[in-house]
């Protein structure tokens, strides 16, 4: 009997690739040295002290390694590693839930915490100070406020948006890491570890060209490898080389300089359709018929590094070099 193939099955295998590419240990943490170096240090003195880690917060723009670098940290002082986001914990008491179900020692971490309601956060405060939480329990004059004693644990917060956090739940957090771009090396030789472990032969020249069209980013060089291993696979049969990565990302519309179809678009319109800016975001967004937050968080932020775009007060602006590297005639 032939076994149907449920879309549960597929989910499961998909999220089972994901698991086993991620890096378990520091070690085999590729990129972010400073911050490798300063958690190992950080690591070893709370093992040292037989105490828990201090909280830590996270920042920096998606697909850099926020979740994945938690993970690496709760292996690393061994303990329990508990995952949710912001947007998930709804009420107060959802959050006293989940703190009470904690162990010693054991990492909450919380994901776009940035995007967690005001009552949440405010449990939070004590919770990460003084590892207890206030609750009040029934209604009107016989309500009762009973203090529960927390186990000591360690928060790690992450967050794309550090500036959208209140100061008081930023000053709680005892160690503040910025994860940086990748380079096109580290991103080389994530991307051939990830083959090994996907069992795809690659050659080096060709995770240079993933590597090269990333975006500085894991998330996108591992996406586009198992895009390209696709193409691969069913259209040239064959294993990787740097001439089949070429024509795979051609066919992905990725172009040399690793910019996608959205990218392009962002370019074109503000030069066209906005005589090459000052553009508000919401105008933008409009105009492209996408989120803004999509938008304001994952494009914007690379589109900046590479110097084609400006945050302006009165919006979004081309910057000369937009003009020469999409050969574009300057309208004005
Ligand atoms: N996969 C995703 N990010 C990674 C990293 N920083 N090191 C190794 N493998 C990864």
């Amino acid at each position: 009997m032939t076994k149907r193939i449920m879309s549960s099955d597929l989910q499961l295998e998909d999220n089972e690739i994901e698991s086993s590419i991620r890096p378990l240990s520091l070690e085999e943490y590729i990129g972010q040295s400073a911050i490798k170096e300063n958690i190992k240090i950080f690591i070893q003195a709370a093992q040292k002290r037989d105490e828990p880690l201090d909280h830590v917060l996270l920042y920096g723009p998606p697909g850099l390694g926020k979740t994945t670098l938690a993970g690496v940290i709760a292996h690393e002082m061994d303990v329990k590693f508990k995952i949710t986001s912001g947007p998930a914990i709804e009420k107060p008491g959802d959050i006293a839930a989940i703190l009470n179900n904690l162990q010693p020692r054991d990492i909450l971490f919380i994901d776009e915490i940035h995007r967690m309601s005001k009552h949440v956060e405010e449990v939070l405060y004590s919770a990460m100070e003084d590892y207890c939480i206030d609750i009040v329990v029934g209604k009107g004059p016989t309500a009762k406020s009973i203090r529960l004693t927390l186990p000591k644990f360690t928060l790690i917060g992450a967050t794309t948006r550090a500036g959208m956090l209140s100061s008081p739940l930023r000053d709680r957090f005892g160690i503040l890491q910025r994860l940086e771009y990748y380079s096109v090396d580290e991103l080389s030789t994530i991307i051939l570890r990830t083959a090994k472990i996907l069992n795809t032969s690659l050659s080096e020249e060709a995770a240079v060209e993933i590597a090269k069209c990333s975006r500085g980013t894991p998330r996108v060089a591992n996406r586009l490898l198992k895009r390209v291993r696709d193409i691969a696979l069913i259209k040239y049969k064959k294993p990787i080389d740097g001439d089949i990565c070429l024509k795979a990302l051609k066919l992905l519309s990725i172009d040399e300089n690793g910019m996608d179809e959205l990218d392009r678009q962002i370019i074109h319109t503000i030069a066209v359709q906005f005589k090459g800016g000052p553009v508000g975001l919401e105008t933008l967004a409009a105009a492209l018929g996408e989120e803004r937050d999509t938008l304001e968080d994952v494009y914007e932020p690379y589109l900046i590094k590479q110097g084609l775009l400006q945050r302006t007060p009165r919006g979004r602006m081309l910057t000369p070099y937009a003009y020469e590297m999409f050969n574009i005639e300057t309208i004005k």
